[in-house]
């Protein structure tokens, strides 16, 4: 799976543009599942765009009531109805910058699933907490309160994405080696929750500074299913560069 955030960037001129230019590039490839994560304004302009295609449609966020006097939020339902089967769950930035906690990011996670969307849960240690040994910890914690309540039903869809938080937009990515073993710590901690099969048909990516030049390294890893990339996926040539280098074709 390779995932796209473009975070706040674009308005629906540029999403269209862009959309325009990748999908002739990525006609010919098989065996990636592709996702875009644009801004809420450019959701369904792109959803009629990407309707007959195999790119698939990502929010960002959701708020977990259903409806009502929530200012600036936006609901499961709204972002179905718009086009969109997956959402961003609790990104670093929204957890640094806008003060999202755990429990938040427990409540919308259980919302969108129960909603029927796919969740992808963003977990990841600072460079302090890697440096102090303690970035298993941290993830650990991450994952066990946000998950906390949810019960993977058989075939019900997850992704998380190991995102440690010093390698998001700096150009200095995680080692393959240690993202490896940090996507096997989560498989095994969803094993214990959940039982191995479904621990197995959990995807995790990898996301930080992913790019053309890294990507393969990344999915040479066992448990690394895919990558969710910023920075990278802003660019239609070099988003189709990493899907053929992932997929075949
Ligand atoms: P960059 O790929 O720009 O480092 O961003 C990663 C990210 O935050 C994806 O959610």
């Amino acid at each position: 799976m390779i995932a796209g955030n473009w975070k706040m960037n674009k308005e629906i001129g540029a999403a269209k543009s862009f959309v325009m230019e990748l999908l002739p590039l990525i006609e010919e490839i098989t065996g990636a599942e592709i996702l875009i994560c644009p801004p809420f304004t450019v959701l369904h302009p792109l959803y009629e765009l990407l309707a007959d295609s195999q790119v698939h449609l990502g929010a960002q966020d959701v708020f977990w009531e259903k409806n009502g006097a929530y200012t600036g939020e936006i609901s499961a339902a709204m972002l179905i109805d718009a086009g969109c089967r997956y959402v961003i769950i609790g990104h670093s930035e929204r957890r640094q910058v806008m003060g999202e906690t755990d429990l938040n990011v427990n409540k919308k996670l259980i919302t969108a699933s129960t909603a029927g969307m796919i969740p992808i849960l963003c977990i990841g240690e600072t460079l302090e907490e890697r440096k102090a040994q303690q970035a298993e910890k941290v993830v650990s914690q991450q994952l066990d309160q946000a998950l906390y309540g949810l019960s993977l039903e058989e075939g019900e869809k997850l992704v998380i994405a190991y995102e440690p938080i010093w390698a998001i937009g700096t150009g200095m990515n995680a080692s393959g080696q240690d993202a490896q073993q940090m996507s096997r710590f989560i498989r095994q901690r969803l094993g214990q929750k959940y039982g191995p099969g479904a621990a197995q048909a959990v995807k995790v990516l990898y996301g930080g500074s992913v790019k053309e030049e890294n990507i393969e390294e990344f999915m040479q890893q066992e448990d690394i299913d895919g990558a969710l990339i910023g920075g990278a996926s802003l660019n239609p040539v070099s988003l189709a560069n990493i899907v053929r280098l992932v997929g075949n074709g």
